[in-house]
């Protein structure tokens, strides 16, 4: 079978529901931004502090490069992969791409708790929506360039997994 690509907004659940859909394929699995930490000694954080976004885009696509090679792989992204069209043509020709979604105060709630994503590092709650709302509004028709597209908002990621386990079928 194909490779699963999850590609979607920062909090819709890519990683959880990507290394639970491996487990019941039987398959890798790969979280692009855990990669790029791995492979460059430096998180994605510091990677955006040190050398700005447009050096971590260029190490974004490299691995996209690298990873689409890989057989049997549940790909998780970052949630700007799709920004760059070749990346998303890449995924696209590697396997399933499977979108994510989710209602815009679930992902403030869920990127909330974590301090780890530099796009969303702000402390105020209404600038960190404001910052979600233009955001998702600027890529919402990249993220639609997918086979399937499941709105995690009420969702854990187990139903979720059945939900693309339903599709693949
Ligand atoms: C980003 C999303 C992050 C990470 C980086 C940039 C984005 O990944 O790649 O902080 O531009 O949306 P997650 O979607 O896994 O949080």
């Amino acid at each position: 079978m194909k490779n699963i690509i999850l590609i979607g907004f920062m909090g819709t659940g890519k990683t959880s529901t990507g290394r639970l859909l491996a487990s019941r394929l039987g398959y890798s699995f790969i979280d692009t931004d855990h990669k790029i930490e791995v492979d460059h000694k430096i998180t994605i954080k510091a990677m955006f502090a040190k050398y700005g976004e447009a050096y971590f885009r260029k190490k974004e696509a490299e691995t996209i490069q690298k990873v689409a090679k890989y057989r049997n792989v549940v790909i998780s992204t970052g949630g700007g992969t799709v920004l760059n069209p070749a990346n998303l043509q890449i995924l696209q020709e590697s396997g399933i791409v499977i979108s994510l979604t989710a209602e815009i105060d679930v992902i403030l709630d869920r990127t909330g708790r974590k301090s780890s994503r530099p796009l969303l590092a702000l402390e105020d709650a209404t600038q960190r929506r404001e910052m979600i709302v233009n955001l998702l509004d600027s890529r919402k028709d990249l993220y639609q360039q997918a086979n399937l597209s499941i709105d995690t908002s009420n969702l854990s990621p187990l139903q979720v997994v059945e939900q693309i386990l339903l599709f693949l079928r």
